[in-house]
């Protein structure tokens, strides 16, 4: 299969994003337990890496140029419950912690499933299968990028930094009532 120029240029814009996250997909054993791509929110975390093997390999399929018309569409499917299961989380994460970004991450987060369901419209018979999974490919490798290096890292840090003032005040509590008991105790011998 020879490649348009376009695609191999889009398929070098693919590789060098995987890159830029550390990410060496060449290896089959791929590692997705790198310290760039990680939030320190163990499930945030385990979704991140489902998704992005879902994204991988869909790469690998179009840098073989082996695309499987079946598998492909089951890879998208997966990729979209995944995302909203994911999004889902998220959100709920930062309206409890009362993270105060909420409204732009769930905004990022409708546009994504906005542009994947213009996506999934655009898909039918006349659609050259080749182009548009690489053009879909560059596109979710952007978009998980970005989510994942910088808008999730913001939240991230955002959580951890309200949990370990909840635990330090947890602990000052635990303190006080310590000292206030001792007291008592003292005043009664
Ligand atoms: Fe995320």
């Amino acid at each position: 299969m020879t490649l348009s120029a376009e695609n191999k240029n889009k398929l070098k814009d693919i590789k060098s994003i995987l890159y830029g996250m550390d990410i060496d997909y060449e290896h089959d054993n791929i590692d997705l337990e790198l310290d760039k791509i990680k939030t320190g929110i163990p499930l945030i975390d385990r979704h991140h890496q489902e998704l992005l093997k879902l994204v991988i390999a869909l790469f690998r399929m179009l840098d073989s140029r082996r695309l499987d018309e079946k598998k492909f569409k089951t890879l998208i499917k997966d990729l979209m419950v995944y995302s909203l299961e994911h999004f889902a989380y998220e959100e709920k994460l930062m309206q409890d912690a009362g993270y105060p970004d909420i409204e732009k991450h769930r905004h990022q987060h409708n546009n994504f499933n906005l542009k994947l369901d213009g996506f999934l419209r655009e898909l039918n018979e006349q659609t050259e299968l080749y182009d548009y999974a690489v053009r879909m490919n560059l596109w979710l490798v952007e978009w998980y990028s970005a989510e994942i290096l910088h808008s999730d890292q913001k939240m991230a840090f955002f959580l951890q930094r309200k949990k370990s003032r909840m635990y330090a005040a947890a602990g000052g509590i635990g303190i006080c009532l310590a000292a206030i008991l001792l007291i008592l105790i003292y005043r009664k011998t």
